[in-house]
């Protein structure tokens, strides 16, 4: 795929704040973007509807054809991931299945890494095959070998997390961009684990970065939404078909909200970064842990990998007891500070246990075979101060 890179010229934590709108309403200078809580904008003359309809004039009409609070934030998320356009969904899911949709016909393959995140592989595993669209898997720890095995001339996407949720096995972006191009076919990534403020598929040849914004985006847990960057000809067709034909939208609110969050996405991910590798080498180093996962340790089987392609290494944390799952459900128990809740990326640091919570999707065989432990503990760091989400920790740990 064909992509224009805009230049990013100061630093991404200031990009955040000034970057694509400075101002947010170049009529009124409000600095914040309004909230265009509208449905329907009306047209100066007959003449000027009927322009607008046939894109002969840049308009507003009806918000699931678009709204300028949802485009202001699809604008900022383009350019801080260095894309040309952005198309925001209702959700995360949207963002891939509207991906999915926008790529795939009926008779069309999909490669994609396994394990992914529980509803994704629900998505791929339970609705796409009564659409006649064939999902082949390629497994994240050894993901190039077992990708050039899956992938044939049918495939028409390959799709991939990176960091995987949960075990944050890495996949080397670049180098899987060179296969799947190799057969014609595009690269989508799940960027949701690393932000654009880590890692920027685009730039190491990823034709489509998805993400859910309800994580590291919004920040504070309080919106759901979605968002896909791309080209120009990819999000038009996006947004013509899949967003106004099947009307998975954002709502102006939840823009509005995600744009606020985006102006904070640089203290946030500094105090994430620095919390997710404190906590990972306290859990390295602690006695009753067996293993653990975090891009940031020279342990990890792809530091190398996430070295390269990755600036920092984000919040999120595998790890397991030496007590497997039932030491793993104490842990979940006895912590205080911390909180037991799936997602992810909020201010808080949030635990919980994927085989029967984010990934309880996947049947008991499934989760062996993708690598997906009974006894994986997942961990969202958050952005308190470090030494608390330790200390608490250690105390919930002395306890199992
Ligand atoms: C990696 C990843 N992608 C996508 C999603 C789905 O996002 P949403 O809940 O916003 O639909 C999640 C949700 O946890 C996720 O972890």
């Amino acid at each position: 795929m064909k992509k224009k890179k805009p230049k990013m010229r100061r630093n991404i934590a200031t990009e955040v704040v000034h970057g694509q709108n400075v101002l947010g309403d170049r009529k009124t200078r409000a600095l914040s973007v309004p909230i265009y809580q509208s449905a329907v904008f009306t047209f100066e003359s007959a003449e000027a509807g009927a322009q607008i309809f046939a894109k002969e004039k840049k308009g507003y009409f009806y918000t699931r054809l678009g709204n300028p609070t949802v485009e202001a934030f699809e604008q900022k998320m383009a350019y801080l991931e260095n894309g040309e356009c952005g198309c925001a969904f209702a959700s995360g899911m949207g963002a891939i299945s509207g991906t999915i949709l926008s790529v795939c016909n009926q008779g069309d393959e999909l490669v994609a890494v396994y394990p992914v995140y529980g509803c994704t592989y629900s998505l791929l595993v339970d609705v796409l095959p009564r659409w006649g669209i064939k999902v082949k898997w390629a497994k994240s720890d050894n993901f190039l070998t077992n990708l050039k095995k899956q992938i044939s001339k049918k495939t028409k996407l390959v799709l991939i997390e990176s960091p995987v949720n949960p075990t944050i096995d890495i996949i080397d972006i670049k180098e899987t961009a060179k296969i799947a191009h190799q057969y014609k076919a595009l690269l989508a990534v799940d960027n949701t684990f690393a932000s654009f403020y880590n890692q920027k598929p685009l730039n190491h040849g990823a034709d489509i970065v998805m993400y859910s914004a309800t994580k590291y985006i919004s920040g504070h847990g309080d919106t759901v939404g979605g968002v896909v960057i791309s080209n120009q000809k990819f999000i038009g067709y996006m947004k013509d078909y899949i967003i106004r034909d099947l009307g998975g939208i954002m709502s102006p609110f939840n823009a509005w909200l995600l744009l606020r969050g985006l102006r904070t996405m640089g203290v946030r991910m500094q105090a994430h970064n620095r919390n997710g590798m404190e906590v990972a080498k306290f859990l390295a180093n602690h006695p009753k842990v067996a293993w653990v996962r975090y891009p940031g340790l020279e342990s990890h089987p792809h530091y190398k990998i996430a070295k390269k392609q990755m600036s920092d290494f984000s919040s999120m944390i595998a790890f397991e007891l030496k007590g497997g799952r039932p030491a793993g459900r104490k842990l979940m128990n006895n912590v205080k500070l911390c909180v037991c809740a799936v997602s992810l990326g909020e201010a808080a640091t949030l635990i919980e246990h994927p085989a029967s919570m984010t990934h309880s999707s996947y049947s008991a065989k499934a989760l062996k075979e993708s690598g997906i432990s009974e006894g994986l503990v997942r961990l969202s760091v958050g952005i308190e101060h470090g030494q608390d989400v330790i200390s608490d920790l250690a105390q919930a740990l002395d306890k199992c």
